[in-house]
Protein backbone atom coordinates (compact mmCIF):
# COMPACT_ATOMS: atom_id res chain seq x y z
CA UNK A 1 0.00 0.00 0.00
CA UNK A 2 1.08 3.29 -0.63
CA UNK A 3 0.74 6.12 1.40
CA UNK A 4 2.60 9.37 0.18
CA UNK A 5 0.72 12.67 0.70
CA UNK A 6 0.16 13.27 3.83
CA UNK A 7 3.26 12.70 5.48
CA UNK A 8 4.93 15.72 4.12
CA UNK A 9 2.41 17.54 5.92
CA UNK A 10 3.10 16.87 9.27
CA UNK A 11 1.69 20.38 10.23
CA UNK A 12 -1.19 19.76 12.86
CA UNK A 13 -3.60 21.95 14.10
CA UNK A 14 -6.24 22.07 16.66
CA UNK A 15 -9.82 21.39 16.22
CA UNK A 16 -11.59 23.73 18.58
CA UNK A 17 -12.45 21.79 21.81
CA UNK A 18 -15.82 23.07 22.03
CA UNK A 19 -16.75 21.48 18.71
CA UNK A 20 -14.56 18.01 19.41
CA UNK A 21 -15.37 18.04 23.32
CA UNK A 22 -11.74 16.39 23.61
CA UNK A 23 -9.56 17.70 26.55
CA UNK A 24 -5.94 17.84 26.18
CA UNK A 25 -5.05 15.41 23.22
CA UNK A 26 -5.43 17.83 20.51
CA UNK A 27 -6.34 16.09 17.28
CA UNK A 28 -4.60 16.59 14.06
CA UNK A 29 -6.70 18.50 11.50
CA UNK A 30 -8.40 17.53 8.96
CA UNK A 31 -5.78 19.61 6.47
CA UNK A 32 -3.41 17.32 7.23
CA UNK A 33 -3.47 15.60 3.66
CA UNK A 34 -4.40 18.40 1.51
CA UNK A 35 -2.60 17.10 -1.55
CA UNK A 36 -5.48 14.63 -2.76
CA UNK A 37 -3.62 11.13 -4.22
CA UNK A 38 -5.96 9.82 -6.81
CA UNK A 39 -4.13 6.97 -6.32
CA UNK A 40 -5.66 5.78 -3.30
CA UNK A 41 -8.94 3.64 -3.97
CA UNK A 42 -11.62 2.18 -1.96
CA UNK A 43 -11.57 -1.23 -3.53
CA UNK A 44 -7.90 -1.77 -2.99
CA UNK A 45 -7.03 0.55 0.26
CA UNK A 46 -10.15 1.05 2.22
CA UNK A 47 -12.13 -1.47 2.32
CA UNK A 48 -9.22 -4.10 3.95
CA UNK A 49 -8.82 -0.97 6.44
CA UNK A 50 -13.07 -1.71 7.28
CA UNK A 51 -12.72 -5.16 7.30
CA UNK A 52 -10.44 -5.39 10.24
CA UNK A 53 -11.30 -2.12 11.98
CA UNK A 54 -14.47 -1.39 11.74
CA UNK A 55 -17.65 -3.89 10.11
CA UNK A 56 -17.17 -6.39 13.25
CA UNK A 57 -19.64 -2.93 14.73
CA UNK A 58 -20.90 -1.36 11.67
CA UNK A 59 -22.43 -4.24 9.88
CA UNK A 60 -26.35 -4.88 9.97
CA UNK A 61 -26.67 -7.00 13.23
CA UNK A 62 -23.44 -5.09 14.87
CA UNK A 63 -23.57 -2.18 17.65
CA UNK A 64 -22.91 0.37 14.60
CA UNK A 65 -25.49 2.96 14.18
CA UNK A 66 -24.95 2.18 10.14
CA UNK A 67 -23.13 -0.52 8.08
CA UNK A 68 -20.26 -0.35 5.88
CA UNK A 69 -20.13 -2.95 3.93
CA UNK A 70 -19.78 -1.76 1.03
CA UNK A 71 -19.07 1.20 -1.53
CA UNK A 72 -22.20 2.86 -1.36
CA UNK A 73 -21.76 2.55 2.34
CA UNK A 74 -18.82 4.04 2.72
CA UNK A 75 -19.45 7.00 0.16
CA UNK A 76 -22.81 8.11 1.32
CA UNK A 77 -20.63 8.57 5.02
CA UNK A 78 -17.31 9.78 4.24
CA UNK A 79 -17.12 12.65 5.24
CA UNK A 80 -18.10 11.66 9.18
CA UNK A 81 -15.90 8.99 8.69
CA UNK A 82 -12.88 11.36 7.97
CA UNK A 83 -14.14 13.50 11.13
CA UNK A 84 -14.46 10.46 13.48
CA UNK A 85 -10.62 8.69 12.24
CA UNK A 86 -9.16 12.10 12.17
CA UNK A 87 -9.91 12.93 15.61
CA UNK A 88 -9.36 9.15 16.76
CA UNK A 89 -13.23 8.80 18.03
CA UNK A 90 -13.53 5.91 16.02
CA UNK A 91 -12.43 2.71 16.00
CA UNK A 92 -13.02 3.59 19.59
CA UNK A 93 -10.14 3.32 21.76
CA UNK A 94 -9.27 6.78 23.40
CA UNK A 95 -5.86 6.16 24.90
CA UNK A 96 -4.04 8.91 24.75
CA UNK A 97 -1.43 7.95 22.08
CA UNK A 98 1.31 10.72 23.64
CA UNK A 99 1.90 9.10 26.95
CA UNK A 100 2.68 6.26 28.62
CA UNK A 101 1.87 2.33 27.83
CA UNK A 102 0.94 2.10 24.04
CA UNK A 103 1.08 -1.82 23.42
CA UNK A 104 -2.30 -3.91 24.37
CA UNK A 105 -3.55 -7.06 23.26
CA UNK A 106 -7.04 -5.49 22.37
CA UNK A 107 -5.75 -2.59 20.48
CA UNK A 108 -8.24 -1.71 18.02
CA UNK A 109 -7.22 1.26 16.76
CA UNK A 110 -6.02 2.55 13.12
CA UNK A 111 -2.01 3.27 12.66
CA UNK A 112 -1.16 6.74 11.81
CA UNK A 113 -0.76 5.70 8.02
CA UNK A 114 -4.08 4.40 7.69
CA UNK A 115 -5.49 7.52 9.45
CA UNK A 116 -4.11 9.40 6.99
CA UNK A 117 -5.08 6.81 4.01
CA UNK A 118 -8.58 7.22 4.50
CA UNK A 119 -8.32 11.11 4.99
CA UNK A 120 -6.35 11.58 1.77
CA UNK A 121 -9.34 8.99 0.56
CA UNK A 122 -11.72 11.43 0.99
CA UNK A 123 -10.18 14.61 0.01
CA UNK A 124 -10.01 12.92 -3.21
CA UNK A 125 -13.87 12.55 -3.88
CA UNK A 126 -13.93 8.83 -2.16
CA UNK A 127 -12.65 7.19 -5.27
CA UNK A 128 -13.62 3.75 -6.04
CA UNK A 129 -10.87 2.67 -8.04
CA UNK A 130 -11.50 -1.23 -9.68
CA UNK A 131 -13.77 -3.53 -8.03
CA UNK A 132 -12.00 -6.26 -9.01
CA UNK A 133 -9.66 -5.07 -6.43
CA UNK A 134 -11.91 -5.97 -3.62
CA UNK A 135 -10.37 -8.76 -1.22
CA UNK A 136 -12.53 -11.02 -0.38
CA UNK A 137 -15.86 -10.28 2.00
CA UNK A 138 -15.10 -11.22 5.82
CA UNK A 139 -17.15 -13.84 7.20
CA UNK A 140 -18.38 -12.88 10.84
CA UNK A 141 -19.35 -14.96 13.19
CA UNK A 142 -23.29 -14.30 14.87
CA UNK A 143 -23.03 -10.84 16.54
CA UNK A 144 -25.27 -12.45 19.37
CA UNK A 145 -22.98 -14.97 20.02
CA UNK A 146 -20.72 -15.43 22.87
CA UNK A 147 -17.38 -13.77 22.42
CA UNK A 148 -15.89 -16.17 25.08
CA UNK A 149 -16.92 -19.28 22.84
CA UNK A 150 -19.24 -21.73 24.35
CA UNK A 151 -19.74 -21.03 28.18
CA UNK A 152 -19.35 -24.16 30.86
CA UNK A 153 -22.08 -22.42 32.93
CA UNK A 154 -24.41 -19.59 32.22
CA UNK A 155 -26.39 -17.98 35.20
CA UNK A 156 -30.10 -16.42 34.23
CA UNK A 157 -31.63 -13.19 35.69
CA UNK A 158 -34.73 -11.69 34.65
CA UNK A 159 -36.01 -8.24 35.53
CA UNK A 160 -38.96 -6.45 34.66
CA UNK A 161 -38.52 -2.86 34.09
CA UNK A 162 -41.88 -0.41 33.87
CA UNK A 163 -42.89 1.22 31.16
CA UNK A 164 -41.79 4.63 32.37
CA UNK A 165 -40.43 6.13 36.03
CA UNK A 166 -36.90 6.91 37.22
CA UNK A 167 -33.48 5.03 36.79
CA UNK A 168 -33.80 1.82 38.66
CA UNK A 169 -30.74 0.37 40.74
CA UNK A 170 -30.50 -2.95 42.80
CA UNK A 171 -29.63 -5.99 43.36
CA UNK A 172 -31.00 -9.84 42.08
CA UNK A 173 -29.66 -12.65 43.54
CA UNK A 174 -29.69 -16.47 42.36
CA UNK A 175 -28.20 -19.58 43.41
CA UNK A 176 -28.49 -21.03 39.64
CA UNK A 177 -25.01 -22.25 39.86
CA UNK A 178 -25.30 -24.09 43.32
CA UNK A 179 -25.48 -27.90 41.44
CA UNK A 180 -24.04 -26.97 38.58
CA UNK A 181 -20.66 -27.23 39.92
CA UNK A 182 -18.93 -29.67 42.39
CA UNK A 183 -15.45 -28.35 43.17
CA UNK A 184 -13.85 -24.86 43.26
CA UNK A 185 -12.75 -24.00 39.60
CA UNK A 186 -10.90 -21.11 38.47
CA UNK A 187 -12.15 -18.93 35.39
CA UNK A 188 -10.69 -18.49 32.21
CA UNK A 189 -13.11 -16.35 30.57
CA UNK A 190 -16.15 -14.47 31.66
CA UNK A 191 -18.93 -12.48 29.90
CA UNK A 192 -22.05 -10.65 30.73
CA UNK A 193 -24.63 -10.06 27.54
CA UNK A 194 -28.34 -9.02 27.61
CA UNK A 195 -30.03 -11.46 25.73
CA UNK A 196 -32.40 -9.76 23.22
CA UNK A 197 -32.60 -6.29 21.98
CA UNK A 198 -34.77 -5.31 24.49
CA UNK A 199 -32.97 -6.58 27.10
CA UNK A 200 -29.57 -4.43 25.70
CA UNK A 201 -32.00 -1.02 25.41
CA UNK A 202 -33.25 -1.16 29.02
CA UNK A 203 -30.04 -2.67 30.53
CA UNK A 204 -27.34 0.37 31.43
CA UNK A 205 -24.91 -1.53 33.11
CA UNK A 206 -24.70 -4.19 35.39
CA UNK A 207 -22.19 -6.09 37.66
CA UNK A 208 -21.53 -9.27 38.87
CA UNK A 209 -20.44 -10.98 42.09
CA UNK A 210 -19.82 -14.09 43.71
CA UNK A 211 -20.34 -14.44 47.61
CA UNK A 212 -18.65 -17.61 48.35
CA UNK A 213 -20.65 -20.60 50.75
CA UNK A 214 -23.92 -19.22 49.86
CA UNK A 215 -24.03 -16.38 52.91
CA UNK A 216 -24.85 -13.17 51.83
CA UNK A 217 -22.59 -11.04 53.12
CA UNK A 218 -22.67 -7.06 53.87
CA UNK A 219 -21.49 -7.14 49.67
CA UNK A 220 -17.79 -6.04 50.97
CA UNK A 221 -16.25 -9.70 50.99
CA UNK A 222 -17.81 -10.87 47.13
CA UNK A 223 -15.33 -11.62 44.87
CA UNK A 224 -16.21 -9.31 42.01
CA UNK A 225 -16.51 -11.04 38.50
CA UNK A 226 -17.56 -8.59 35.64
CA UNK A 227 -19.12 -5.63 34.44
CA UNK A 228 -21.86 -5.24 31.40
CA UNK A 229 -21.84 -2.11 30.14
CA UNK A 230 -22.70 -0.32 26.54
CA UNK A 231 -19.25 -0.86 24.88
CA UNK A 232 -17.77 -3.18 26.87
CA UNK A 233 -16.32 -6.56 25.82
CA UNK A 234 -15.70 -9.93 27.65
CA UNK A 235 -12.47 -10.35 29.50
CA UNK A 236 -10.36 -13.25 28.90
CA UNK A 237 -7.77 -13.62 31.40
CA UNK A 238 -3.75 -13.83 30.82
CA UNK A 239 -3.29 -17.56 29.96
CA UNK A 240 -1.32 -18.24 33.29
CA UNK A 241 -4.24 -16.45 35.35
CA UNK A 242 -7.90 -17.02 37.18
CA UNK A 243 -10.53 -15.88 39.12
CA UNK A 244 -11.52 -18.69 41.64
CA UNK A 245 -15.24 -19.82 41.93
CA UNK A 246 -16.58 -21.74 44.51
CA UNK A 247 -19.38 -24.00 44.10
CA UNK A 248 -22.16 -23.08 46.40
CA UNK A 249 -21.46 -19.59 45.80
CA UNK A 250 -24.76 -17.14 45.02
CA UNK A 251 -23.94 -14.72 42.43
CA UNK A 252 -25.29 -10.92 42.54
CA UNK A 253 -26.59 -8.93 39.49
CA UNK A 254 -25.76 -5.06 40.55
CA UNK A 255 -27.75 -3.53 37.92
CA UNK A 256 -28.42 -0.27 36.19
CA UNK A 257 -31.88 0.00 34.12
CA UNK A 258 -33.98 2.45 32.34
CA UNK A 259 -37.45 2.23 31.53
CA UNK A 260 -37.57 3.07 27.46
CA UNK A 261 -41.51 3.85 27.11
CA UNK A 262 -43.11 -0.40 26.92
CA UNK A 263 -42.45 -2.61 30.12
CA UNK A 264 -39.16 -4.97 29.37
CA UNK A 265 -38.72 -8.40 30.39
CA UNK A 266 -34.78 -8.16 30.67
CA UNK A 267 -32.90 -10.59 30.19
CA UNK A 268 -29.49 -11.08 31.25
CA UNK A 269 -27.29 -14.28 30.89
CA UNK A 270 -23.73 -14.39 32.32
CA UNK A 271 -21.44 -17.21 30.48
CA UNK A 272 -17.97 -18.73 32.14
CA UNK A 273 -15.18 -20.52 31.31
CA UNK A 274 -13.85 -22.90 33.44
CA UNK A 275 -10.20 -24.25 33.23
CA UNK A 276 -9.96 -27.96 33.59
CA UNK A 277 -11.03 -28.99 36.67
CA UNK A 278 -8.14 -29.42 39.08
CA UNK A 279 -6.22 -26.91 37.10
CA UNK A 280 -4.50 -24.19 39.25
CA UNK A 281 -3.34 -21.38 37.25
CA UNK A 282 0.23 -19.91 38.37
CA UNK A 283 -1.60 -16.74 39.51
CA UNK A 284 -5.09 -16.16 40.96
CA UNK A 285 -6.34 -12.79 39.52
CA UNK A 286 -8.34 -9.95 40.92
CA UNK A 287 -10.42 -6.82 39.44
CA UNK A 288 -11.66 -4.00 41.46
CA UNK A 289 -12.69 -0.63 41.52
CA UNK A 290 -10.01 0.93 42.90
CA UNK A 291 -8.29 5.03 43.54
CA UNK A 292 -11.93 6.04 44.63
CA UNK A 293 -11.44 10.19 44.97
CA UNK A 294 -10.55 10.79 47.74
CA UNK A 295 -13.17 13.94 49.09
CA UNK A 296 -16.84 14.26 47.98
CA UNK A 297 -17.00 15.58 44.06
CA UNK A 298 -17.90 19.26 43.89
CA UNK A 299 -17.86 20.56 40.29
CA UNK A 300 -19.20 23.96 40.05
CA UNK A 301 -21.20 24.91 37.02
CA UNK A 302 -18.83 26.06 33.80
CA UNK A 303 -15.52 24.64 35.71
CA UNK A 304 -13.00 21.88 34.80
CA UNK A 305 -11.78 20.12 38.08
CA UNK A 306 -9.53 17.73 38.92
CA UNK A 307 -9.83 14.57 41.41
CA UNK A 308 -7.69 12.38 43.13
CA UNK A 309 -7.88 8.88 44.02
CA UNK A 310 -5.22 6.42 45.47
CA UNK A 311 -4.89 2.57 46.02
CA UNK A 312 -1.91 0.57 48.23
CA UNK A 313 -0.67 -2.33 46.76
CA UNK A 314 0.44 -4.47 49.58
CA UNK A 315 1.88 -7.14 47.65
CA UNK A 316 3.96 -7.30 44.18
CA UNK A 317 1.61 -7.28 41.48
CA UNK A 318 1.60 -7.48 37.48
CA UNK A 319 -1.39 -4.86 36.41
CA UNK A 320 -2.74 -6.71 33.60
CA UNK A 321 -5.48 -3.85 32.53
CA UNK A 322 -7.00 -0.29 33.00
CA UNK A 323 -10.06 0.93 32.94
CA UNK A 324 -11.24 4.56 33.35
CA UNK A 325 -14.50 5.13 35.01
CA UNK A 326 -16.46 7.82 35.17
CA UNK A 327 -19.56 9.55 34.09
CA UNK A 328 -21.18 12.59 31.36
CA UNK A 329 -18.82 15.46 32.87
CA UNK A 330 -15.61 12.54 32.43
CA UNK A 331 -12.89 14.12 29.96
CA UNK A 332 -9.66 12.45 30.79
CA UNK A 333 -7.74 9.67 33.32
CA UNK A 334 -4.61 8.37 33.97
CA UNK A 335 -3.06 6.05 35.90
CA UNK A 336 0.44 7.08 37.54
CA UNK A 337 2.17 4.94 40.23
CA UNK A 338 3.73 6.30 43.18
CA UNK A 339 7.20 3.73 43.52
CA UNK A 340 8.16 3.13 47.11
CA UNK A 341 11.04 5.26 48.04
CA UNK A 342 14.30 4.64 48.75
CA UNK A 343 15.60 8.33 49.36
CA UNK A 344 13.53 11.66 49.92
CA UNK A 345 11.99 11.47 46.67
CA UNK A 346 9.98 8.55 45.46
CA UNK A 347 9.62 7.96 41.50
CA UNK A 348 6.55 8.15 39.57
CA UNK A 349 5.73 6.59 36.41
CA UNK A 350 2.83 8.22 34.58
CA UNK A 351 0.84 4.34 33.10
CA UNK A 352 -1.52 5.26 30.95
CA UNK A 353 -4.10 8.54 30.00
CA UNK A 354 -7.19 7.93 28.15
CA UNK A 355 -9.67 10.57 26.58
CA UNK A 356 -13.50 9.63 28.29
CA UNK A 357 -16.19 9.14 26.01
CA UNK A 358 -19.36 7.62 28.11
CA UNK A 359 -20.70 5.80 25.51
CA UNK A 360 -17.66 3.51 25.89
CA UNK A 361 -16.32 1.60 28.81
CA UNK A 362 -13.45 0.27 27.37
CA UNK A 363 -10.70 -2.23 28.71
CA UNK A 364 -7.23 -1.77 27.82
CA UNK A 365 -5.45 -5.03 28.63
CA UNK A 366 -1.73 -4.50 28.30
CA UNK A 367 0.25 -6.78 26.43
CA UNK A 368 2.29 -9.33 28.87
CA UNK A 369 5.52 -8.12 28.23
CA UNK A 370 4.76 -4.62 29.12
CA UNK A 371 2.11 -5.20 31.46
CA UNK A 372 2.74 -2.89 34.94
CA UNK A 373 5.01 -4.53 37.06
CA UNK A 374 4.75 -2.91 40.76
CA UNK A 375 6.85 -3.76 44.01
CA UNK A 376 5.16 -3.91 47.03
CA UNK A 377 4.15 -0.80 48.92
CA UNK A 378 3.76 1.04 45.81
CA UNK A 379 0.73 3.67 45.73
CA UNK A 380 -1.56 3.33 42.56
CA UNK A 381 -2.77 7.07 41.85
CA UNK A 382 -5.96 7.77 39.39
CA UNK A 383 -5.91 11.33 38.31
CA UNK A 384 -9.36 12.34 37.03
CA UNK A 385 -10.71 15.61 35.11
CA UNK A 386 -14.32 16.86 35.17
CA UNK A 387 -15.51 18.81 32.16
CA UNK A 388 -18.40 20.97 33.58
CA UNK A 389 -18.41 23.37 30.99
CA UNK A 390 -20.37 23.34 27.70
CA UNK A 391 -17.72 22.18 25.71
CA UNK A 392 -18.36 18.74 27.14
CA UNK A 393 -20.20 17.32 24.87
CA UNK A 394 -21.30 14.76 27.40
CA UNK A 395 -22.77 17.82 29.51
CA UNK A 396 -26.40 17.78 29.81
CA UNK A 397 -26.62 21.33 31.55
CA UNK A 398 -23.27 23.33 32.05
CA UNK A 399 -25.48 25.89 34.19
CA UNK A 400 -25.75 22.88 37.28
CA UNK A 401 -23.33 22.11 40.01
CA UNK A 402 -22.97 18.48 40.23
CA UNK A 403 -21.62 15.97 42.69
CA UNK A 404 -21.15 12.27 43.88
CA UNK A 405 -24.00 9.90 43.08
CA UNK A 406 -24.54 6.65 41.52
CA UNK A 407 -27.61 7.95 38.64
CA UNK A 408 -26.12 8.49 35.51
CA UNK A 409 -26.54 12.82 35.98
CA UNK A 410 -24.21 12.22 39.44
CA UNK A 411 -20.21 11.88 38.82
CA UNK A 412 -17.99 9.42 39.74
CA UNK A 413 -14.60 8.92 39.30
CA UNK A 414 -12.29 5.76 39.46
CA UNK A 415 -11.00 3.20 37.36
CA UNK A 416 -11.53 -0.76 37.32
CA UNK A 417 -7.89 -2.34 37.53
CA UNK A 418 -6.93 -5.99 36.52
CA UNK A 419 -3.99 -7.38 38.62
CA UNK A 420 -2.23 -10.30 40.32
CA UNK A 421 -0.54 -10.59 42.98
CA UNK A 422 3.32 -12.15 42.97
CA UNK A 423 5.59 -13.82 45.71
CA UNK A 424 8.80 -12.43 45.86
CA UNK A 425 10.33 -15.21 43.63
CA UNK A 426 7.71 -14.36 40.80
CA UNK A 427 8.33 -10.91 40.88
CA UNK A 428 11.83 -11.18 40.52
CA UNK A 429 12.04 -13.44 38.11
CA UNK A 430 9.59 -11.96 35.88
CA UNK A 431 11.83 -8.71 36.19
CA UNK A 432 14.73 -11.17 34.85
CA UNK A 433 12.97 -12.41 32.17
CA UNK A 434 12.02 -9.25 30.49
CA UNK A 435 15.33 -7.70 31.07
CA UNK A 436 16.99 -10.97 28.79
CA UNK A 437 14.16 -10.33 26.32
CA UNK A 438 15.26 -6.50 26.03
CA UNK A 439 18.70 -7.86 25.57
CA UNK A 440 18.23 -10.23 22.97
CA UNK A 441 15.95 -7.54 21.01
CA UNK A 442 18.59 -4.86 21.35
CA UNK A 443 20.92 -7.55 20.32
CA UNK A 444 19.17 -7.77 17.44
CA UNK A 445 19.39 -4.52 16.32
C1 LIG B 1 -16.56 -1.55 18.73
C2 LIG B 1 -17.54 -1.16 17.77
C3 LIG B 1 -17.18 -0.16 16.69
C4 LIG B 1 -16.06 -0.15 15.88
C5 LIG B 1 -14.92 -1.16 15.85
C6 LIG B 1 -16.21 1.00 15.01
N1 LIG B 1 -17.37 1.67 15.31
FE1 LIG B 1 -18.01 3.41 14.45
N2 LIG B 1 -19.55 3.51 15.80
C7 LIG B 1 -19.88 2.54 16.71
C8 LIG B 1 -21.01 3.01 17.51
C9 LIG B 1 -21.70 2.24 18.61
C10 LIG B 1 -21.31 4.31 17.06
C11 LIG B 1 -22.38 5.27 17.61
C12 LIG B 1 -21.96 5.80 18.97
C13 LIG B 1 -20.72 6.65 18.95
O1 LIG B 1 -20.59 7.48 18.04
O2 LIG B 1 -19.88 6.49 19.84
C14 LIG B 1 -20.37 4.58 15.98
C15 LIG B 1 -20.36 5.77 15.24
C16 LIG B 1 -19.63 5.96 14.07
C17 LIG B 1 -19.75 7.09 13.19
C18 LIG B 1 -20.69 8.27 13.41
C19 LIG B 1 -22.08 7.93 12.93
C20 LIG B 1 -23.06 9.00 13.31
O3 LIG B 1 -24.18 8.97 12.78
O4 LIG B 1 -22.74 9.84 14.16
C21 LIG B 1 -18.87 6.89 12.15
C22 LIG B 1 -18.67 7.80 10.94
C23 LIG B 1 -18.19 5.65 12.41
N3 LIG B 1 -18.66 5.11 13.59
C24 LIG B 1 -17.21 5.12 11.59
C25 LIG B 1 -16.39 4.04 11.97
C26 LIG B 1 -15.23 3.61 11.22
C27 LIG B 1 -14.76 4.23 9.91
C28 LIG B 1 -14.68 2.58 11.91
C29 LIG B 1 -13.41 1.82 11.59
C30 LIG B 1 -12.26 2.57 11.17
C31 LIG B 1 -15.51 2.35 13.08
N4 LIG B 1 -16.53 3.26 13.08
C32 LIG B 1 -15.30 1.35 14.03
C33 LIG B 1 -19.24 1.34 16.88
C34 LIG B 1 -17.99 1.00 16.33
Amino acid sequence: MKVTTSRKSKARGIISSAVLGMVILLPPTLASAQSPDEDITFSRDIMPILQDNCQECHRAEGIGPMPLMNYEDAKLWAPLIQLKVVNRQMPPWHIDRTIGLQKFKNDRSLSDDQVEMISAWVNAGAPEGNPADLPPATQFTDATAWSIGEPDVIVNWEYTVPASGPDLYGDIFTTDLVGKMQNGRYIKAIQTRAVDDASRRVVHHALSYASPGNSRTDQGDDQFLVEYASGKSAEIYPDNSGVLLQPDSEVRLSYHMHPIGVETNAKIELGIVFYPEGFEPEYRRWSKQLGQRQSLLDIPAGEVVRTDGYVYFHTNATITAFQPHMHGLGAYQCLELIYPSEGATAKTELISCANWDYNWHTIYNYADDVAPLVPAGTVGHIISYMDNTDSNPGNHDARNWTGDGPRTIDEMAFSWLGWYSMTDEQYLAEIERRNLMNEIASADD
